[in-house]
């Protein structure tokens, strides 16, 4: 890239609805129905969004028991500003809420979808195999 870098903003709260949708869809995320967002996006434990001129580009959350279980979910950067070092940031701001509030012994899992692993790797994160594999069920009511 050349210039100066884009002067993004990092904010410490889940995206709106409509950002947390397009931002799944654009960056090759399962699409998200608003009404699931609606209800799932007032429950996050510790939100991010990133924003570029007041737009969002990235986002990421926790979510879980505030205890015992955490898991990260929807870390998703819009493609027009990948590999810029916005996931980074992005896991970056998660983990420290994650040393600042998570007691010990709690358990932060995450699924790692392709090369995303390499980016939760730099963080601690390790793979749970073979000893165990994530497993997954989604509803679907059409
Ligand atoms: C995964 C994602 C969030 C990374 O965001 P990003 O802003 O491009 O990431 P960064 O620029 O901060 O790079 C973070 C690190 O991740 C790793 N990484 C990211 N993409 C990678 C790839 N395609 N191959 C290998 N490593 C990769 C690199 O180690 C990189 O660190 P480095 O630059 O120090 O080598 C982004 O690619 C994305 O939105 N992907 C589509 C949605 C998705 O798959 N989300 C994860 C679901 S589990």
């Amino acid at each position: 890239m050349s210039g100066a870098e884009p002067d993004y903003t990092l904010h410490r709260e889940a995206p709106s609805v409509d950002d947390y949708c397009r931002l799944r869809v654009i960056s090759g995320l399962s699409p998200k129905s608003r009404e699931a967002a609606l209800i799932g996006l007032p429950n996050t434990v510790c939100g991010v969004t990133v924003t570029l001129d007041g737009k969002a580009v990235g986002m990421g959350r926790i979510v879980g028991d505030r205890g015992c279980f955490y898991q990260v979910v929807d870390i998703a950067v819009d493609p027009a500003h990948q590999a810029r070092g916005l996931g980074k940031k992005i896991m970056a701001a998660l983990m420290d809420y994650v040393a600042a509030e998570a007691p010990d012994g709690a358990y932060i899992s995450l699924i790692a979808d392709g090369p995303a692993k390499h980016l939760y790797a730099k963080f601690g994160f390790k793979p749970v195999t073979p000893e165990s594999i994530g497993m997954a069920f989604r509803v679907s009511r059409t």
